[in-house]
């Protein structure tokens, strides 16, 4: 007869090798059965191969879910503080990038040692590759059917992630198995993704692709899945559309068929730069060309597309209307695109959506209808904002849960 494990954990990524770690430690026999050659890609691959495994800031406002109070058990429970301790309890060196970010020093990697020393404290036993075929329910225990025989439980935790960067492994494992138990899945869709655009007023900024610059973005609205959003962050023109962290953040929010809005002027008026009235109205800049006083609030580069755009490309200023002056100033601070798509799960960070927190217990992140079976990590729809968050939400309602086991 096999070994019965206190918990069987599907998927050995962020928030299940971290779950398995502290479960094990506290002394339940934990098995974790993952699909790759190689865990923890996701985490190699982040923060441009350097972690950003949490954020200083870190509150439920950084959180997209349909229930926004759900997070608020699991990150009191479990918040930044505590993860960065953890770290330096491994003298991982780190840094502060911008607003809260914490990068490694040196490589996730580190992150990634130290989620597999966590476990090894706690004897965890992790098997991959190992496909995981069925997920069922017998006599009280759960029966884990996989390539390699037969695995039974008293919980089960899914932890597969999301559907972001299907090469590296992604699937939608964790949403069939809740679908298997008639648990409600928001339907999922790529986020912290850059967008496309097909044609009109963004052609002729396609030339610019490469440009990084500070804006101030908003998408969605009120009565959109998830509300409207302001982001003030540096945008990047790209060949294929935007990108760049205010683009990225905005994805989250921006609805299928609706416009985003950009203030191109990002940095115009802030730190001492002059603002866009200031320039315009400025009597000694008559003789000036339209596309140099546009150079004085932004990018030479971008100031000549936007003239070029209203047939105003080496105009005096002179000699452009109150009217054009006033249709350029529109143009330049409330730049309204429509977004032909986004460029998919190629390219996503995250995924909006996953098992309804309603399906959930948030302080152990239970289904409420089935005792011991468990979601956690970015399968549950809770979707962080750029900049550490994601990571703490694995490693939060990873804690929930291993607390629950
Ligand atoms: P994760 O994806 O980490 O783990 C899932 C595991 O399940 C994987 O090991 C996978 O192999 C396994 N699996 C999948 N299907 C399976 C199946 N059918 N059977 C068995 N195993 C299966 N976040 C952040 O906070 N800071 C950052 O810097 C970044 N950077 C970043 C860059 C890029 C390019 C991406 C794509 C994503 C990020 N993220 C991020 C997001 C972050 O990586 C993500 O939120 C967490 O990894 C989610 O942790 P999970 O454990 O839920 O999934």
């Amino acid at each position: 007869m096999n070994k019965i494990w206190d918990a069987i954990i599907i998927g050995g990524g962020a928030a299940g090798l971290f779950c398995a770690g502290i479960a094990g430690q506290r002394n339940k026999k934990i098995l974790v059965l993952d699909h790759a050659e190689v865990l923890g890609e996701k985490i190699r691959i982040s923060g441009g191969g350097r972690c950003n495994f949490t954020n200083l800031n870190t509150s439920p406002s950084h959180f997209l879910s349909l229930n926004p109070h759900f997070v608020k058990s699991a990150l009191a429970r479990y918040p930044s503080s505590a993860f960065i301790k953890l770290v330096q309890s491994y003298r991982i060196a780190y840094h502060e990038k911008h607003q809260g970010q914490l990068f490694c020093d040196e490589s996730a990697k580190q992150i990634i040692d130290m989620l597999f020393s966590e476990c090894a404290k706690g004897n965890v036993l992790i098997r991959h590759p190992v496909i995981a075929e069925s997920i069922s329910h017998e006599s009280e225990q759960w029966v884990v059917k996989t390539n390699n025989g037969i695995e039974r439980s008293r919980s089960v935790v899914m932890a597969t992630g999301g559907l972001p960067v299907p090469a590296i492994g992604a699937t939608a494992y964790s949403l069939d198995i809740a679908k298997q138990f008639q648990l409600n899945v928001i339907d999922p869709r790529p986020a912290l993704v850059p967008l496309s655009f097909t044609s009109g007023e963004f052609e002729n900024l396609v030339e610019l692709a490469g440009l990084s610059l500070p804006i101030r973005i908003a998408a969605g609205s009120k009565g959109s899945r998830y509300g409207a959003c302001h982001f003030h962050e540096d945008l990047l023109l790209t060949h294929k559309g935007l990108s760049g962290p205010a683009v990225l953040q905005a994805s989250s929010y921006w609805v299928e068929g609706e416009t985003i809005q950009i203030d191109w002027l990002g940095a115009a008026g802030v730190n001492g730069d002059l603002s866009c009235d200031e320039v315009f109205n400025d009597e000694e800049n008559r003789l000036k060309s339209t596309e140099s006083i546009l150079a004085s609030v932004m990018p030479q580069r971008l100031a000549k597309a936007f003239a070029e755009q209203k047939n105003l490309l080496g105009r005096k200023w002179a000699e452009v209307s109150k009217k054009d002056r006033q249709v350029l100033k529109e143009l330049i601070s409330h730049w309204s695109v429509k977004p032909a798509g986004t460029l998919g799960w190629k390219k996503a960070e995250v995924m909006l959506g996953g098992v309804d927190t309603k399906e959930l217990d948030g302080q152990t992140m239970m289904a409420r209808n089935h005792s011991g079976l468990y979601f956690i990590g970015e399968c549950v729809d809770v979707t962080g904002h750029l900049g550490g968050h994601n990571f703490q939400w694995a490693w939060a309602s990873g804690f929930a849960c291993a607390h629950a086991l």
